[in-house]
């Protein structure tokens, strides 16, 4: 059976950036130093030269054998963070005359739609923002307009605890932001076109962002775009247009080959539902001390937000937790209360001894 273990004690709560696997840190650790028994260091190396041709040679391959994404798409590894991408895919993919869908399901959608309408027009097909983002639409109500020229969702909400079981049916090309679950569990590339994740979550250190697109989308995108604009001459020049970020790309890399060695996404999504369900169940077996902020049908595997009956309990359990190894547990400002961020590399063991201490937490404080 799949699991993480760490020998580190402190727990990394963090929604991003946050914990990675620990045999990656050692790796890098030697690396820093000396990459391949060239003498230099990883950060070191020429992106031009063959120390890092075969970084990124790997780091595609691995990717592309970890997520088993189809021959028909493109791996690109990008700057600007995930937020870059609010403006990229309009710019590449929304022309005069046509609109740009979103499903707003939180914050990181709503920015997106915000950047959107500043390159083109953009429709909302369904908003939760009136219910706090607790839920997500069933598939009735998305209202796709005509002729969308792509539809765009955020696989799973980090801020709010939300998470899709299934992509949305659409008939325009699908975008999918997945920065907080990507490779948590298999996906399902028949339903996509570009997918995009920033890597600070599940993928590696903050400053690269990962873009799998299809070749044929590729085609289409808008060549009237400042250079780094344009994800065509990213392809063209396999992510090395200009100096990319390698030590990003050179861990996400290792990320993918640890990811692979624990069995792929089928073995990594089974322990990721154990590891939630270790929370849900402390959450759910509380008798209401603790409420989860998203609605059970559709609970995210990788960000946990609930409160206690007070903000005051939220405060004294937050700094509780802290004083017993379990770091940044405090919930994004804009819901409050508390969050735990459970990404791959959390060890399974760390779920238990959170759910043990909210046992214990509400056993003297309900
Ligand atoms: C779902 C989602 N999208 C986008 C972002 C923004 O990522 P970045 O900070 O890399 O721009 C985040 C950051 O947490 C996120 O969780």
């Amino acid at each position: 059976m799949t699991t993480v273990t760490a020998s580190r004690t402190t727990l990394n709560f963090s929604a991003g950036p946050a914990v990675l696997p620990e045999c990656v840190l050692e790796q890098a650790a030697r690396d820093m130093l000396d990459l391949d028994g060239t003498g230099i260091g990883v950060l070191e190396h020429s992106h031009r030269g063959p120390a890092i041709d075969r970084v990124f040679d790997e780091a595609v391959a691995d990717c592309r054998a970890v997520g088993d994404i189809p021959d028909d798409f493109e791996i690109l590894f990008l700057q600007g963070g995930a937020s870059m991408q609010f403006a990229m895919v309009p710019m590449n993919f929304l022309p005069a005359g046509r609109t740009g869908d979103y499903v707003d399901t939180g914050s990181w959608t709503a920015k997106a739609i915000a950047d959107g309408s500043k390159a083109g027009a953009v429709h909302t097909a369904w908003s939760g923002k009136d219910g706090g983002y607790r839920t997500l639409p069933s598939p009735g109500e998305i209202q796709w307009s005509d002729g969308a020229a792509y539809g765009w969702y955020c696989t799973n909400n980090t801020i709010y605890g939300t998470a899709w079981a299934e992509p949305p049916q659409c008939e325009a090309p699908l975008v999918a932001d997945m920065s907080s679950d990507i490779f948590s569990r298999p996906i399902d590339w028949a339903s996509h076109d570009l997918v995009f994740a920033g890597a600070q979550k599940n993928i590696g250190p903050a400053g690269v962002t990962l873009v799998i697109i299809r070749r044929s989308m590729l085609e289409r995108a808008n060549t009237d775009l400042p250079a780094m604009l344009r994800y065509d001459i990213h392809a063209k020049k396999g992510s090395r247009y200009n100096t990319p970020p390698v030590f990003g790309v050179y861990c996400a890399g290792l990320v993918f080959k640890w990811i692979r060695s624990l069995g792929g996404l089928e073995a990594i999504a089974d322990m990721n539902r154990r590891k939630a369900a270790i929370l849900y169940s402390a959450i759910d077996e509380s008798n209401g001390f603790y409420s989860g902020h998203a609605d059970p049908a559709c609970r995210s595997l990788m960000n946990i937000p609930f409160t206690t009956p007070s903000a005051e309990l939220d405060a004294a359990f937050i700094a509780e937790a802290a004083a017993e190894g379990m770091s940044t547990l405090k919930g994004h400002r804009s819901v409050g209360g508390i969050r735990a961020s459970i990404y791959n590399a959390f060890p399974e063991d760390g779920c238990r001894r959170l759910a043990d201490f909210m046992a214990a937490f509400a056993a003297s404080n309900g």
